[in-house]
C-alpha cells in the first residue's frame, strides 16, 4: 500500500515543464507499484493498493491579485486554471486516482478541523505580526534575509503590520530534530537533510498562521475577520484527499484513512523543501498525527541554461512538447536527462539526441531488428516459431533481464528514477550485443531452430523491456 502526492500548484499560472516533472515522476512511482508492489494486497486482490493524488492551490493573496488583474471573481479565476492542471492527466497521460482543490468543501472541512485541533491542544495564539512577506513565495521572510525591501532573490517584498494568529513553532525543534534522526531516510536524496536539520537547528520562530488584509481563504473558526495562512491551508490537501475532514468531532478519525498516510510519499521541489519537511511535519505532530513516511525531493529545471521566466520567454510548455514529440518521448527525455534530485537543464537539441540517439536506435532498433527478423519465420497465420530449448547460455541470458524485480524495487524505494531507466537501457544494451554476437539473420539460412530459440530469447527479453518501461512510457 502507497500514497503518492505531489504539491497542488499554484492557479495563478499555467502548467510548465516543472509542474509536468514533478506530477510525472509521481506517475511513474504509482505505475510501477501498481505493477510491483509487493504488499498483501497483491496477493489477495493481484493489484496492489496505491493511490496517486495531484491538484490545485486555489488561496491566498497572490491568487487574488492574479483574478483582479484577469477581471474575475477569484473562484471563476480558480476554475479556469485548474481546469488547465486538472486536463494534464489525459495530456500527460498521469494515473492519478484523485485531483483535489483547496476550493473544495472536503478540503475546507480538513483544513477547519486541523485549526481547531492545533487550537485546542493549545498551539495557536493571537498576536501581531510585523514583518516582511513575498507574495511570490507566500511565505513570511526573516529580517536578515530582507535588502532594501527586496529578497536574495530580487523579488519585491511587502512589509506586514496586522493582528495574526501564531503557530507554536518555536516549541518543535527538538522534537523535529528527533523525528529527523530517527527516520534518516525521511528526505530522499539524502543530503537534503542537511539543509533542514540547520535550518531548524539555527532556532525556528512561531509562525504567523493567519491574515487580515484580504480574504480570499479558509475562514478561521470564529474569527471571520481572518483567512488561514495558504501554507497551513495546502499542507492539509495530503489528508483531505483521504477523508480527515469527514466527521468534523476533534477526537475521532472516522472516515480517515490512516493505513493510506502510514505510507504517504510527497513528491516535491527543492523550493518548497521547508514547508514539507519542517512546518508539515509541526502541524502534524501538534495535532498528535504521524509526519508523512518520505519526501522525494527534486532539483530545479532550467531552459537552454537560463532560470525560466514569462519575460525570458524560455519556459517550455509540456503540452507543446507533448503535441509537437509524443507523451512517451517527452516523459522519457525528463527523467533520462535529469538525475532524479539534482538540477537540471533542458535543451531542445538535448531533447532530440535522447530520442533519436537512445529511444530509437537502442530501444527501437532492438525491437525493429528482432521483429522484422521474426516474421521471416512465421506459420501460416502469421504467428512466429518459437523454440524453447534452451542452452545453459540462453538461460544465463534469460536470468539476467527477467529476474531484476529486486534491483528495479529497490531503485524506486531510493527514488533513483534516473539510474532505474539507465539501468534498463544498459540491458536493452546487452540485448543488442547479444544479437550482434548470434547473428540470427546467419541462423535463419542455417540453423533454423538455432534462430528460433535466439528469437525466442529477444521476444522475451523485449517483452520484459516493455513492462519495465511502462511506468515511463505508458502508452
Ligand atoms: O509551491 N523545476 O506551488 P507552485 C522543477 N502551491 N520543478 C518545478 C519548477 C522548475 N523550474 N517549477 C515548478 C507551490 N516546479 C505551492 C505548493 S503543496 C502543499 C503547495 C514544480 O505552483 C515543483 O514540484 O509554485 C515545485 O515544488 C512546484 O512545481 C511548485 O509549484
Ligand atoms: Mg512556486
Amino acid at each position: 500500500m502507497k500514497y503518492f502526492t505531489t504539491p497542488i500548484y499554484y492557479v495563478n499560472d499555467k502548467p510548465h515543464i516543472g509542474h509536468a516533472y514533478t506530477s510525472i515522476a509521481a506517475d511513474i512511482f504509482s505505475r510501477f507499484f501498481r505493477i510491483f508492489g509487493d504488499d498483501d494486497n497483491v496477493e489477495k486482490s493481484g493489484k496492489s493498493h496505491v493511490k496517486f493524488l495531484t491538484g490545485t492551490d486555489e488561496h491566498g493573496q497572490k491568487v487574488a491579485r492574479s483574478a483582479e488583474k484577469n477581471g474575475l471573481q477569484p473562484i471563476e479565476f480558480c476554475n479556469q486554471v485548474s481546469k488547465k492542471f486538472f486536463d494534464l492527466k489525459e495530456i500527460l497521460n498521469l494515473s492519478n486516482d484523485d485531483f483535489i482543490r483547496t476550493t473544495e468543501e472536503r478540503h475546507i472541512k480538513s483544513a477547519t478541523k486541523m485549526w481547531n485541533i492545533l487550537m485546542e491542544n493549545g498551539y495557536i495564539y493571537k498576536s501581531f505580526y510585523e514583518g516582511w512577506y513575498s507574495q511570490k513565495d507566500e511565505a513570511f521572510v526573516p529580517d536578515n534575509e530582507v535588502v532594501d525591501g527586496f529578497d536574495k532573490d530580487g523579488n519585491k517584498l511587502e512589509f506586514l503590520k496586522e493582528e495574526s494568529y501564531f503557530f507554536k513553532l518555536s516549541e518543535f525543534g527538538d522534537r523535529l530534530l528527533k523525528f529527523y534522526d530517527q527516520n534518516p531516510d525521511f528526505i530522499s536524496p539524502n543530503f537534503y537533510m542537511n539543509e533542514v536539520v540547520s535550518f531548524v537547528k539555527s532556532g525556528l520562530k512561531d509562525l504567523s498562521i493567519s491574515r487580515t488584509s484580504f480574504s480570499w481563504g479558509i475562514k478561521v473558526p470564529n474569527d471571520e475577520k481572518h483567512v488561514m495562512y495558504v501554507w497551513l491551508d495546502a499542507l492539509c490537501n495530503y489528508i483531505s484527499a483521504i477523508g480527515f475532514g469527514e466527521d468534523d468531532d476533534l477526537k475521532s478519525l472516522v472516515g480517515f484513512d490512516g493505513d493510506l498516510w502510514k505510507n504517504s510519499y510527497h513528491l516535491l521541489g527543492k523550493d518548497i523543501l521547508k514547508f514539507h519537511a519542517v512546518y508539515w511535519p509541526a502541524f502534524l505532530m501538534a495535532a498528535g498525527m504521524m509526519p508523512p513516511k518520505k519526501l522525494y525531493v527534486h532539483g530545479w529545471w532550467t531552459s537552454e541554461g537560463k532560470k525560466m521566466s514569462k519575460s525570458l520567454g524560455n519556459t517550455v510548455d509540456p503540452i507543446e512538447m507533448v503535441q509537437n514529440y509524443g507523451v512517451d518521448q517527452f516523459r522519457y527525455f525528463l527523467f533520462k536527462e535529469s538525475n532524479f534530485g539534482f538540477d537540471c537543464n533542458f535543451s531542445t537539441q538535448g531533447f532530440k539526441n535522447r530520442i533519436n540517439f537512445e529511444l530509437c536506435n537502442d530501444f527501437g532498433n532492438l525491437v525493429q531488428r528482432v521483429l522484422v527478423l521474426a516474421s521471416k519465420n512465421s506459420d501460416e497465420s502469421g504467428n512466429f516459431r518459437l523454440n524453447y530449448n534452451f542452452s545453459d547460455e540462453d538461460l544465463k541470458f534469460r536470468e539476467k533481464y527477467s529476474n531484476v524485480k529486486k534491483n528495479l524495487v529497490n531503485m524506486m524505494e531510493k527514488g533513483q528514477l534516473t539510474e532505474y531507466l539507465n539501468y534498463v537501457f544498459s540491458m536493452i544494451g546487452d540485448a543488442n550485443k547479444y544479437v550482434d554476437q548470434e547473428k540470427p539473420w546467419e541462423l535463419l539460412k542455417k540453423d533454423e531452430t538455432r534462430f528460433q530459440v535466439v528469437i525466442s530469447n529477444l521476444i522475451s527479453a523485449i517483452i520484459h523491456f516493455s513492462v519495465y518501461l511502462t511506468p515511463y512510457m505508458p502508452s
